[in-house]
């Protein structure tokens, strides 16, 4: 079913910026979608969004980015309860920092998997939505790491 209020799905959610979007968008007026791994965190951002904005609906969909399948799933599951989002926020990321040479290959999969293949997942998946409806916003939340890039921050893959 189709809604007449705007929808913004957001990644990594639960905390920091994402949430602070979270919470922007509901200032708005949005109803919003919420997407990080931890369900409990996701819970309580939910929580205190539906008290900041009653009128606004806020669905929780615990979802890890790095699994193409899971943002399959998320975004089928955001469509089959708005019937449209127009806004996707690519925000869920995560950031290690030290010498290059100490980090593991396992570090650098998970940042890549995250930071990167994160986006792209959800991009992948939601954007025949977004031409099909012929509208529709995707932001990608990066770093100023990845124009000029901090001593020590190599893998920051923005
Ligand atoms: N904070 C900064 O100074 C800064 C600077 C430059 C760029 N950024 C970028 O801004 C974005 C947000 O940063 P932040 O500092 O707000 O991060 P944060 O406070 O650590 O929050 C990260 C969020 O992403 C979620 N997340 C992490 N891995 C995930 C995964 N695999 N699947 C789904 N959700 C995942 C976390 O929840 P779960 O752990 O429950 O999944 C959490 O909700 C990131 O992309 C970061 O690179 C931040």
């Amino acid at each position: 079913m189709s809604s007449t209020i705007p929808t913004a799905l957001i990644t990594g959610a639960s905390e920091g910026i994402g949430k602070a979007i979270a919470h922007k968008f509901a200032d708005h007026g949005y109803n919003l979608v919420l997407a990080a791994r931890h369900s409990d965190r996701l819970e309580a951002t939910a929580t205190e969004l539906r008290q900041q904005a009653p009128s606004v609906t806020v669905l929780t969909i615990p979802t890890d980015v790095r699994e193409a399948t899971q943002v399959n799933d998320l975004i089928y599951k955001a469509l089959e309860r708005f019937g449209a989002i127009d806004v996707l926020v690519n925000n869920a990321g995560i950031y290690i920092s030290g010498p290059a040479e100490e980090f593991s290959l396992e570090d650098w999969q998970q940042t890549i998997n995250t930071n990167l293949w994160g986006y792209i997942h959800t991009i992948h998946a939601l954007l025949p939505h977004l031409i099909e409806r012929g509208s529709g916003i995707i932001v990608n939340i990066g770093s100023i790491g990845g124009k000029v890039p901090p001593a020590l921050s190599c893998p920051l893959c923005h």
